[in-house]
């Protein structure tokens, strides 16, 4: 089968970030760091990785440091210069000149409304979301394992993480048909079910493969579960259009969008670290032995 190619990204991060308040005030949340990145590059980094060329940054009042990450800083990079210190460390920061492009989602309705914001510069093409706050912790990075599984089947491809019965009113989640290997068929997807109701245990994480007939749909969107424009509800009125499938994730998901989560991460991926791994141990050991 033959399908456009995916060229473009949307992260969405016009998010209040109420969960990690008082740190997100007057900081986005996509700046928090894990070990020595802040969360927005570990998603570039994925992007870039599985051969997306255009990153669509829809980004909010306040958030103004997010797009100083990807900018040139004349005065560290001077004074490191002659500092003889090397730059490698801010390499992997920067992309293509003129290429990221940051828009205003102005009103944080939801997260169907931030990917809607971006139709303008998404045009005609098929495209992935990746949401920042959850890092994917995988090798390859997730959306190359998707892209690899878009090109055999493309359409839409979510992501389809198992969670425990007790968690599923929290996500959206996959009524599941049939699977091949990786992939399941998608024969219905529900925003945060009631608790008992939920079709199957699958949750979807924030990364998508979408084409870009949702935008159409997303333009007459009503809001849904918690009064926001939910992408999910979007979504479920593609499938039986389109095909429409969930990828298991191969990897380690860390939601960074919540404490507990944050602090997990930074743990695993410290303790990945062979700068700073093994001292991490140690102290871990010594803090939990007393
Ligand atoms: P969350 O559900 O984590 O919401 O959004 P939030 O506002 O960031 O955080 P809390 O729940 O108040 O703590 C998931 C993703 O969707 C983006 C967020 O930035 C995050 O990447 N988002 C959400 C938007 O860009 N706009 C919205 O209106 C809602």
């Amino acid at each position: 089968m033959s399908f456009k190619p995916l060229r473009k990204a949307v992260l969405p991060v016009a998010g209040l970030g109420t969960r990690f308040l008082p740190a997100t005030k007057a900081m986005p949340k996509e700046m928090l760091t894990v070990v020595d990145k802040p969360l927005i590059q570990y998603a570039v980094e994925e992007a870039l990785e599985a051969g997306i060329e255009q990153i669509i940054f829809v980004t909010g009042r306040n958030k103004s440091a997010l797009e100083d990450h990807f900018d040139i800083s004349y005065e560290l990079e001077d004074t490191m210069k002659a500092r003889g210190k090397s730059l490698a460390i801010l390499e992997g920061i920067r992309q293509k000149p003129g290429s990221p492009v940051y828009i205003r989602q102005q009103e944080p309705l939801g997260l169907g409304h931030a990917v809607w914001c971006a139709r303008e510069i998404v045009g005609d093409e098929p495209f992935a979301v990746l949401l920042p706050d959850e890092l994917m912790n995988g090798s390859p990075g997730f959306l190359k394992q998707m892209v690899e599984a878009y090109e055999k089947v493309g359409g839409n491809i979510v992501g389809a993480l198992e969670v425990p019965d007790s968690e599923t009113d929290k996500y959206g989640i996959i009524s599941p048909g049939a699977r091949d290997g990786r992939l399941v068929e998608v024969t219905a997807l529900i925003e945060k079910p009631a608790r008992g109701t939920a079709p199957s245990n699958l949750m979807i994480p924030g990364r998508y493969i979408l084409q870009p007939e949702i935008m159409r749909i997303l333009e007459g969107q009503e809001a849904g579960a918690g009064g926001e424009i939910q992408l999910t509800d979007a979504m479920a009125q593609l499938i039986g259009q389109q095909p429409f499938h969930g990828f298991t994730f191969d990897g380690q998901r860390y939601d960074c969008g919540d404490k507990a989560g944050y602090i997990q991460a930074n743990l695993a991926l410290a303790l990945e670290r062979e700068d700073i791994g093994p001292a991490v141990l140690a102290f871990a050991r010594e803090l939990i032995g007393r």
